[in-house]
């Protein structure tokens, strides 16, 4: 990963934090950008060092957005750039993030516009600087919430606040998204990054196969109905029992009942 021109990768203590790296555009997400998030996502998710990951942007921004030069413009009548280019943004943004092996944060640092909405709720948390600036302006240079912001807004909003944000393309900010639910949490942004490293060391507290199985759970059951929401986490429950031998959940017991050495409530179990 030496050879990344648009995105900086740094890895401690099991964190990932990975950040688009174009500060002088505000992190526009470009062509290259879209390339290389989609390979370090790839990459990392298979790094035994790495047992979260946080997105975030350098400088003042989180992202603005798809570049609206090299993304729209010069893309503009390239039919195979354009595929190429879109398969990968969605890929990372979405496909990748939504279903990531591991604890994924975004970590929202300052502007957080249009398309950066989409690994923004793909991540499985989002913590914001209450002064971060967030804004659908698709609206004001006249497209739509497209890839699939419009589809991923209703997913994490209600209906109406939804509608509002898409329509009136207004600028609000991370302690208006933490009311909103887009985000978890807004902190000043001078805690921004101990926070969300706070939250990064209790997730990976977590046994990692029940972290993964739990939040595949969680978002696969949303669209089933009950029987076949019944049936989808008895089959996931093998899938933990077999992942381990089912060495998790005894030793889960045991630390508890014949070990007393922690508390379910209180945190997890020793893995
Ligand atoms: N695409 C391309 N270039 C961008 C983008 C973008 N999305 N955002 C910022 N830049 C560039 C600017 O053109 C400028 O370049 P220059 O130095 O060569 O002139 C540089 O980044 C700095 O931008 P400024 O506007 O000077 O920075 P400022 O901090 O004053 O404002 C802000 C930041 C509010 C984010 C502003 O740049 C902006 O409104 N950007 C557009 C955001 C946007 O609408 N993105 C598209 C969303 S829709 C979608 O993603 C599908």
């Amino acid at each position: 990963m030496n050879d990344l021109k648009t995105v900086s990768v740094e890895i401690e203590d099991g964190i990932a934090w990975v950040a688009l790296n174009r500060p002088e555009k505000r992190n526009a997400m470009s062509p290259t950008l879209h390339l290389e998030m989609d390979r370090v996502l790839a990459e990392l998710e298979t790094d035994p060092a790495v047992r979260c990951l946080v997105v975030t942007g350098a400088g003042k921004a989180f992202s603005a957005g798809q570049d609206l030069k090299e993304f729209f413009r010069e893309l503009d009548g390239k039919p195979a750039e354009t595929k190429r280019a879109t398969e990968a943004a969605n890929r990372w943004r979405w496909d990748r993030l939504y279903n990531y092996g591991k604890p994924t944060i975004a970590m929202v640092n300052g502007f957080c516009v249009g398309g950066a909405f989409m690994q923004l709720i793909a991540c499985d948390f989002a913590i914001a600087a209450e002064d971060a600036t967030f804004s659908l302006s698709e609206i004001n240079w006249g497209i739509i919430p497209g890839g699939l912001v419009a589809r991923v807004m209703t997913e994490a909003l209600g209906y109406r606040d939804a509608l509002d944000l898409c329509l009136t393309g207004r600028a609000f900010d991370g302690a208006e998204a933490a009311r909103l639910r887009l985000v978890n949490e807004a902190v000043p942004l001078d805690g921004l990054k101990a926070r969300v490293k706070e939250l990064a060391t209790l997730l990976m507290s977590k046994d990692p196969v029940a972290y993964r199985c739990t939040k595949e759970a969680v978002r696969r059951v949303r669209s089933m109905p009950f029987d076949q929401a019944y049936d989808y986490l008895n089959a996931k429950m093998q899938e933990v029992h077999q992942a381990g031998g089912g060495r998790a959940q005894r030793e889960g017991i045991s630390q508890f009942i014949d070990q007393k050495s922690y508390k379910p409530v209180e945190g997890s179990y020793s893995h």
